[in-house]
């Protein structure tokens, strides 16, 4: 049972990694509750096929409170913290409590960030129960909600006390979502290069999809390095920004695709637009990238086809470039496991890998160039 630490002084919390696991969760909880009443706040989805199993575990907590929330990204919404709000307050909470968030990215996003502003910070917890959210969403403390002007524009950084990540969850996990999360691991893939190509590369070849020795086999290497980034830079304003790879072309595909296609989903493609731009400007050439570049094909011809409205997507990237300098900073390889930050980027050179990108891909027309 891997547990590795993000170290930040007097808040570093472990992640906790295996399968089979979930007979210690209650004694876990006990240790970061430290005699506090416990909020657990569920996904719905996870709420309907797991309420029994975590009511069993939980049984020890007599004066737990529960509350259930719409599954979804929609759910990322003023609306829904109210109404995490107003449940919280009605029971009287304390900040000698304990909020756990069990669901998703979308859960573990806002049920943060509830935690964050209530009573000015109280302490939470993650159980995360997708791959998405095991290798990524669920570790760092980017807490927030999506705003009609855009995603994740309100937020904070509330770094929580524990993340569990249980891959025995992830057999009820449609295979669309663990494709999706496949997508963060492919960034990993690129970020850390070596063996994580070659796991990466068996696991999408090899069909089998809910093969948990290899997912974390993969997710080990995947989280040492966020919780590395994380404890360099906690804020996100250098060395954690790599973890953006793939993530502006994927922001803008994902709203060029009115959201149909799912966060990990966008940032694989958004990732096929990151090689093709490091190839075009003459950052990353050909050679041992090569069998990267083919893993990344392999995991797009797993994807569903939407189309891709591009005069939106390529606005938001717009817009995403307006909104902040860091933005106009780029993630590119420069070779297996060598990202780097590169800045001032032709817009036109930009434009193109997307376009050129969507269109391999039969998710727009052909372009005019
Ligand atoms: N904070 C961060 O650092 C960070 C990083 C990456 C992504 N995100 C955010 O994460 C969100 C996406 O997260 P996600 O992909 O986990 O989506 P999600 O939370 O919406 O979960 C996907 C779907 O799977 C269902 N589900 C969850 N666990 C299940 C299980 N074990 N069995 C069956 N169904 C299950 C949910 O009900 C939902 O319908 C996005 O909002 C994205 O912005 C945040």
């Amino acid at each position: 049972m891997p547990r590795i630490r993000v170290n930040l002084g007097g808040r570093s919390y472990p992640v906790v990694i295996g399968s089979d696991m979930s007979g210690r969760l209650p004694l876990e909880l006990e240790r970061v509750a430290n005699g506090g009443r416990v909020f657990v706040i569920y996904d719905a989805q996870i709420y309907a096929l797991y309420a029994r199993h975590f009511g069993r575990l939980f049984k020890s907590f007599k004066n737990r409170a529960e509350f259930v929330v719409p599954s979804g990204e929609k759910s990322k919404s003023i609306t829904q913290l109210q109404g995490i709000y107003d449940f919280l307050l009605a029971e009287k909470i304390t900040r000698s409590d304990l909020v756990v968030a069990c669901g998703g990215g979308v859960i573990s996003d806002l049920v943060g960030y509830a935690a964050a502003t209530t009573l000015r910070g109280i302490r939470w917890a993650v159980i995360s129960t997708t791959l998405l959210g095991m290798v990524d969403a669920a570790i760092g403390g980017k807490t927030g909600i999506n705003h009609r002007q855009g995603k994740n524009l309100l937020g904070a950084f509330w770094q929580p006390c524990l993340v569990w990540c249980d891959a025995d969850y992830l057999l009820t996990l449609p295979k669309r979502q663990i494709i999706s999360g496949s997508g963060e691991l492919l960034k990993y893939a690129g970020l850390i290069g070596g063996s994580m190509i070659s796991l990466f590369s068996r696991f999408i070849e090899k069909g089998d999809l809910y093969d948990f020795s290899l997912i974390q086999r993969m997710m080990i290497p995947s989280v040492r390095y966020k919780a590395n980034l994380v404890a360099m830079d906690e804020t996100d304003m250098g060395r954690r920004m790599l973890l953006n790879f793939g993530h502006t072309f994927g922001h803008a595909i994902e709203h060029g695709s009115g959201m149909r296609y799912y966060h990990g989903e966008a940032l694989a493609i958004g990732i096929k637009a990151a090689c093709r731009l490091g190839n075009i400007a003459g950052i990353s050439g050909t050679g041992a990238i090569d069998s990267y570049y083919s893993a990344v094909d392999t995991l797009l011809a797993d994807l569903p086809r939407f189309r891709v409205n591009l005069p939106k997507a390529l606005q938001a990237l717009s817009v995403d470039k307006k909104r902040s300098q860091m933005r106009q900073k780029f993630i590119l390889l420069q070779g297996l496991g060598k990202p780097i930050i590169v800045q001032n980027l032709g817009l036109n050179l930009i434009r193109r890998s997307l376009e050129r990108t969507l269109c391999d891909l039969g998710l727009v027309g052909e372009p005019n160039d």
